[in-house]
């Protein structure tokens, strides 16, 4: 092995696992949902401030919106109009919101904010349930419009 400069500690497997949250566009690495909590009182407790109302926009960007996408500067893009992939919305909730306590929600508290934004998009019934089998073939209005360079890896 190669000489390092010694800087550090050797992790563990637990510790590992902690960082290791990447969840493919397919559904690799989903956890298990138990109860589901109401999005909505997530959402009005813990991300309204910045998004607001029904996540119709704020300070933070509306993560419900019907805008078109015909253009490509980012403020264009929303989830519902640019985002290939629901579980996207997951990875991106679960790693970094809400933005000023990233990792504070549980699994369960991000299926269902997750839920409410795709409900609220009006891109699943409010009444359909959300896990790691249903969250994948949520299919995303923009889905096609994206050229996968390895298709085979996703
Ligand atoms: C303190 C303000 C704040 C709070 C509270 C907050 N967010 Fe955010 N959110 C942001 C900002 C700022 C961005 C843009 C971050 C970036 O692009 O890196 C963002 C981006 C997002 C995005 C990506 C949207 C897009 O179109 O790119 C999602 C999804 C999201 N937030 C969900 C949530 C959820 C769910 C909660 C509540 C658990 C929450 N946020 C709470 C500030 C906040």
């Amino acid at each position: 092995m190669a000489e390092t400069p010694h800087l550090g500690k050797p992790l563990d497997e637990a510790a590992i696992a902690n960082w290791d949250i990447s969840i493919l566009p397919d559904g690799t690495g989903l956890p298990k949902a138990a109860a589901r909590p109401r999005g909505a009182v997530i959402f009005a407790e813990k991300c309204s401030a910045c998004h607001g109302d029904n996540a119709k926009g704020g300070v933070a960007v509306a993560l419900v919106n019907d805008r078109k996408l015909d253009g490509i500067s980012a403020s264009q893009k929303t989830i519902k109009n640019f985002w290939p992939y629901a579980t996207t919305i997951f990875d991106f909730i679960r790693s970094a919101m809400p933005f000023t306590a990233s990792r504070s929600l549980s699994d369960d508290e991000v299926y269902a904010l997750t839920a409410y934004i795709l409900a609220e998009n009006k891109l699943i019934d409010a009444k359909d349930t959300i896990n790691a089998e249903t969250l994948p073939k949520v299919k995303m209005p923009n889905r096609d419009n994206f050229i996968i360079r390895f298709p085979d890896r996703i």
